[in-house]
């Protein structure tokens, strides 16, 4: 039996409504046993499980962890790494930032990718001027990761056709066919949904790592490093 009701944003949820499962005990009882049949029926291999298991010595470590974070997060929709925060410049030279689901990580390539609707301002933003940062806060590993990174995006090709041919297969391709463009006025008898699911909105948003900045919040001592493709020093936290 399903306990929870999830409304997906980009395929990620957003928002949990709880809906009880215990309807004759007091809400704030219900809830708890609600939160105590969850914690039971649904183990969460990641809690509780130290995803750092040996000490990080080594800046070269460090870049190696930051990695598996990363990847980790494109497969896992509960890391916390899953959802960062992306930062651009709009055409008056003003900072924006918005939340995006991380998608794709390579690690040699020293790539990252996110999708988004082609018309949304992100995306144009990012084709007028390609530097974005991204910024990453994990409390399970206390650790916060800047990245600084170059954009280019994608509006059609081989690439983004077979990312639409999954993507449209999944709760989250209503996101990318709206007919009216991310940030458009509401109009409340404007039909939203195109009719014809093949004309669809997914652009593809691949950034070019050029640093990162990784700081690890710790009551022994706080750390901070900075990592190039091919230097890295510690800096002060
Ligand atoms: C949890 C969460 C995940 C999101 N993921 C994405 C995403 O992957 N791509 C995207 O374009 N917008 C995503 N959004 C919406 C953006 O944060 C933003 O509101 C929207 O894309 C419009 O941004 P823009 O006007 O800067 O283009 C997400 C929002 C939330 C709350």
């Amino acid at each position: 039996m399903s306990t929870t009701q999830q409304i997906l944003f980009h395929g990620e949820a957003a928002i949990e409504l709880k809906i009880p499962l215990f309807p004759d005990l007091p809400l704030r009882q219900a809830a708890q046993r609600l939160d105590r049949y969850h914690e039971s029926s649904i183990p969460n291999p990641e809690i509780g499980k130290p995803l750092v298991d040996t000490p990080l010595l080594t800046a070269p470590d460090i870049r190696q962890r930051i990695w598996q974070e990363l990847q980790r997060a494109v497969q896992d929709r509960h890391h916390e790494w899953r959802t960062p925060v992306l930062a651009t410049v709009n055409a008056d030279g003003l900072p924006q930032a918005r939340t995006v689901v991380l998608r794709h990580a390579d690690a040699r390539q020293a790539t990252l990718q996110f999708f988004t609707d082609k018309r949304s301002p992100k995306f144009a933003e990012l084709e007028a001027a390609p530097s974005a940062a991204l910024v990453f806060w994990s409390k399970r590993l206390s650790w916060q990761l800047r990245i600084q990174a170059t954009a280019t995006v994608q509006r059609s090709g081989p690439e983004v056709d077979a990312v639409w041919t999954r993507v449209s297969q999944s709760p989250a391709a209503g996101d990318y066919l709206s007919a009216k463009a991310p940030g458009d006025v509401w109009e409340e008898d404007a039909s939203d949904t195109p009719s014809d699911n093949t004309q669809h909105f997914l652009g593809i948003v691949t950034l070019q790592i050029q640093n990162m900045d990784w700081l690890e919040l710790a009551r022994t001592g706080h750390r901070r490093a900075v990592f190039t493709a091919d230097q890295w020093e510690w800096r002060v936290p």
